[in-house]
C-alpha cells in the first residue's frame, strides 16, 4: 500500500503537452488532444490498485478559451464523444464522474452529456473522477467569497476566521484538499488550478507528454509521493509515512 489513510489519496493532474506531443509528430495540435484521452483511460482504470480515491483532471482551463476556436470546438468535440463511449465503462468500474467549472459557457450538448455521466455514475463508489472544465481557481474563489458576502452581515463578516472556515469548506467540498499534484509536459507552473486545495499538496512536475504518460508514470509518481515526508508546518514525526490528509490536516 502507497498510504496509510483509509480515504485514499487525492491526486490532481494537470494533463499537459498534447499539443507539443502532436507536433513533434508532424500532426495537427488535435491529434495530441484525441491521443491524450487514451492516456485518461489508461489513469482511471489504474488508479484505484494504486491507493488513489479521488482523481481531479485539468482538462480545459477558462483561459484556454484564448486559443483558436476551431481548436477549443475540437476538445469539446473529444470530450463529449469520450463521455458518450466511457460512460458504462466508468460505471463498471465504480468511477464516478463530476465537472467542476464554470457550466454556463460549454456547449449545450457537452453539458448534457456531463450531466447524463454525472447520474449515471452517482452511485459509484470506488474512485471519484472530477473532470476541471471551463476551470479557474481564482474565479472559483471568487465567486465563494461573492456568494458569501451576500448571506454575511454584523461582527461575523469582521472575522477571518470565519471565512476561512467556510471558504475551506465550501471549496473543498468541490474538490477536496489535494494529497498529489502531478503536471506533465514539462512546464512546472500552476496554471490556475485548485490553488487553495494544494496548499499542502505534494508536486509532481514530469517532462513526460500527457499522450506518453501511463499507469507506470503514475505509480512511479505515487511511489515518490509515498517517499516524502509531510509535515503541514509542524515537526517531522520519525515514524511518520505519507498519508492522505483529512479536512482538517492539510488547511
Ligand atoms: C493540454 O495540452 C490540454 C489542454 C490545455 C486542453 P496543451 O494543448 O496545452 O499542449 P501543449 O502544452 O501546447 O503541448
Ligand atoms: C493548463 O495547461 C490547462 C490544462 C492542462 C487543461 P496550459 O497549457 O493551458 O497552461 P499554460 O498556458 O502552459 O500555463
Ligand atoms: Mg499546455
Amino acid at each position: 500500500m502507497h498510504n496509510s489513510s483509509q480515504n485514499g489519496l487525492h491526486v490532481a493532474i494537470i494533463m499537459d503537452g498534447n499539443g507539443r506531443w502532436a507536433t513533434r509528430r508532424g500532426l495537427p495540435r488535435v491529434a495530441g488532444h484525441r491521443a491524450g484521452v487514451a492516456t485518461v483511460r489508461d489513469v482511471i482504470e489504474h488508479a484505484p490498485e494504486l491507493g488513489i480515491r479521488r482523481l481531479t483532471l485539468y482538462a480545459f482551463s477558462s483561459d484556454n478559451w484564448n486559443r483558436p476556436a476551431p481548436e477549443v470546438q475540437s476538445i469539446f468535440w473529444l470530450m463529449r464523444a469520450y463521455l458518450r463511449l466511457e460512460t458504462d465503462r466508468l460505471r463498471q468500474r465504480g468511477a464516478r464522474l463530476q465537472a467542476i467549472g464554470r457550466r454556463d459557457r460549454i456547449p449545450a450538448a457537452l453539458l448534457r452529456e456531463i450531466e447524463k455521466a454525472e447520474f449515471a455514475t452517482a452511485d459509484c463508489k470506488l474512485l471519484d473522477v472530477r473532470v476541471a472544465v471551463d476551470y479557474s481557481s481564482r474565479d472559483s474563489i471568487t465567486r465563494t467569497v461573492s456568494a458569501l458576502k451576500e448571506t454575511v452581515s454584523g461582527s461575523v463578516a469582521e472575522s477571518p476566521d470565519f471565512f476561512r472556515g467556510v471558504l475551506t469548506k465550501v471549496l473543498t467540498a468541490e474538490s477536496g484538499n489535494v494529497d498529489l499534484l502531478i503536471r506533465t509536459g514539462g512546464e512546472k507552473r500552476l496554471s490556475d488550478f485548485l490553488l487553495w486545495e494544494s496548499a499542502y499538496a505534494e508536486l509532481y512536475f514530469t517532462e513526460r507528454m500527457w499522450p506518453d504518460f501511463g499507469a507506470i508514470d503514475l505509480e512511479a509518481a505515487v511511489s515518490e509521493f509515498s517517499e516524502r515526508q509531510r509535515r503541514f508546518g509542524g515537526l517531522p514525526n520519525p515514524a511518520s509515512q505519507p498519508t492522505a490528509s483529512t479536512t482538517e490536516g492539510a488547511r
